[in-house]
């Protein structure tokens, strides 16, 4: 019995370790199951290399190898991502879900996929993406979903008017970092352009303001200042310089906690802020809706006070500052932009450096025109003119378009590094004089037939610019009759003299009509006037 008694409880313990083996291998199993189910909040951190880090919130689901989730970055919702999750290799990428919001803000992110590749290490994520074409690497740690929602909303003020600044009376000129610096700009970068701007004879042009877009900004020290990152040793140094030069120097920030870039906003220190940037000695704030679109709804109410509140601010400085509003044409910016005391709005999506984005920037902008007047401006957004996406014909037709808009110009190139044609672009005193007409009369379609545009606008001086668009992609023919620019004495009583603005030479008037062969993408620009006394 005894040996019975030993051999089953021998058995016994057999099984039991085998159960205990097997529970343990479960256990195990769950556990590693556990640690790779990669489904959860993730804060992803990546050093911007000037001592602020960009943060990305992730909210991954795994399903088998199959991950899907949201990136929580500039948009009011998140932006789908979808990949996978296999031997430890993680891949995936945003979903391009931008074309489906309106035509405005969705354009504003369209065409920028991210995609992140990595692994999963000691509980963190590892990644790998592309940002502004160079790889750069973060890492992620878990979070929670609190984390990942906005600050609380903060109340807006009740709408009022905000007296007018006095301030650009005609569209503002000068440059900004953003379409060829991006992330890149730093001090040595704006000392150089302003050295550029007056050597190349741009200021001369009227190209005045020098503006420092996204990425100048560091945290806020114990009292809640904005400081500057590593790349802005000294702001009111940097802007004493460019004063110096005899130019003026311009900012940027955010209704939101973030800025586009992921960099401290003004969200809550609206005040604090304004203050600052006129203690530098700041002459221009670019105010850029970005991460407030995710706290606030796109509403004339709520954007017009997020707004209202910084052209408050910016007034209680006692310095003028010229205020840019950015936020996409959101509620149609146009219709109130100047009551909050902007003196231009961006009505639009982020440009890019190519035809397509130019030519629907820029042509959308014919509705709003009227909108337009002495002091507050449309912003079909940045030139590109230089940076090397478009040809000549294409970025002719970009500074005749912005100039007949009446659009601000500001160059968006490495004015330190310009071809002569570039600069032939840019300095064209004529067209420039287009833009800068104080009278800012609107632009008028004269006629569309197909691809071909023609747009006339009224001058001070009695004159009229008229420009022959071909945004097809065959040269063409255009023509337009003296008389529907109803020149005033009208046609057979004085004669008519006419100038093409871009070969710098007089056309013969005869007949009724002008017709022109135009390349494609490109334009021919007139200024037509009927006062024997004005000289070209
Ligand atoms: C937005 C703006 C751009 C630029 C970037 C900076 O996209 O529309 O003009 O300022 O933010 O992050």
């Amino acid at each position: 019995m005894k040996s019975v008694t030993a051999s089953r409880s021998r058995q016994a313990v057999h099984v039991n370790l085998l159960i205990v083996y097997l529970v343990a291998l479960l256990l195990g199993a769950m556990t590693a199951h556990a640690q790779t189910n990669l489904s959860g909040y993730w804060l992803l951190k990546i050093p911007n290399g000037d001592g602020t880090f960009r943060e990305t919130y992730l909210e991954l689901k795994q399903d088998g190898e199959a991950i899907t989730g949201k990136l929580y970055g500039r948009g009011p919702n998140g932006t789908s991502v979808s990949g996978s999750f296999k031997g430890n290799q993680l891949h995936f990428a945003t979903v391009d879900s931008a074309r489906s919001g309106t035509p405005a803000t969705g354009a504003a992110f369209a065409g920028r996929q991210m995609v992140y590749d990595g692994s999963y290490e000691h509980g963190k994520l590892l990644l790998q993406t592309t940002f502004h074409r160079a790889a750069v690497n973060g890492v992620a740690e878990r979070t929670t979903d609190e984390a990942t929602l906005p600050p609380a909303r903060l109340a807006l003020p009740e709408l009022h008017d905000v007296p007018d600044n006095g301030l650009a009376r005609t569209p503002p000129m000068g440059w900004n970092s953003w379409n060829k610096f991006a992330g890149k700009v730093d001090d040595a970068t704006i000392r150089k352009t302003a050295d550029a701007i007056v050597a190349s004879g741009m200021s001369k042009a009227g190209y005045v303001y020098i503006n420092i877009d996204d990425t100048w900004e560091g945290s806020r020290d114990a009292k809640g200042n904005i400081t500057t990152n590593t790349k802005f040793p000294d702001m009111k140094a940097l802007a004493d310089y460019v004063h110096s030069k005899g130019l003026k120097i311009g900012i940027y920030s955010s209704p939101g906690p973030q800025t586009c870039a992921g960099y401290e906003g003004s969200y809550g220190h609206e005040e604090q802020d304004a203050a600052t940037y006129a203690s530098w000695g700041m002459d221009y704030l670019k105010y850029d809706l970005c991460s407030a679109r995710r706290i606030y709804n796109p509403t004339v109410e709520d954007t017009r006070g997020l707004y209202q509140k910084m052209g408050d601010a910016l007034a209680r400085t006692g310095r003028p500052i010229v205020y840019s509003l950015c936020e996409y044409g959101v509620a149609d910016v146009w219709k109130w932009g100047a009551d909050v005391g902007g003196n231009l709005w961006r009505t639009t999506g982020d440009i890019q450096d190519n035809w397509a984005s130019m030519d629907r920037l820029g042509f959308a902008e014919l509705d709003i025109a009227a909108y337009a007047k002495p002091g507050h401006w449309n912003d079909p957004d940045m030139l590109e003119i230089g940076n090397g996406g478009m040809t000549g014909d294409e970025y002719r037709t970009h500074m005749s378009l912005w100039s007949m808009l009446a659009a601000p110009l500001l160059a968006g190139n490495d004015v330190a590094d310009m071809t002569d044609e570039t600069k032939s672009i840019l300095m064209n005193a004529d067209v420039i004089a287009i833009d800068q007409d104080h009278l800012a009369k609107p632009i008028q379609t004269v006629s569309v037939n197909g691809k071909s545009v023609v747009l006339m606008r009224s001058l001070h001086d009695g004159s009229a610019a008229v420009g022959l668009f071909n945004r097809g992609d065959q040269p063409v023919e255009i023509s337009f009759r003296w008389d529907s620019l109803h020149l005033k004495p009208v046609l057979g009583e004085k004669a008519l003299r006419a100038v093409d603005l871009w070969k710098h030479e007089p056309i013969t008037v005869e007949g009724d009509s002008y017709a022109a062969m135009v390349p494609a993408h490109g334009v021919a620009l007139l200024k037509v006037s009927a006062a024997a006394e004005n000289r070209f």
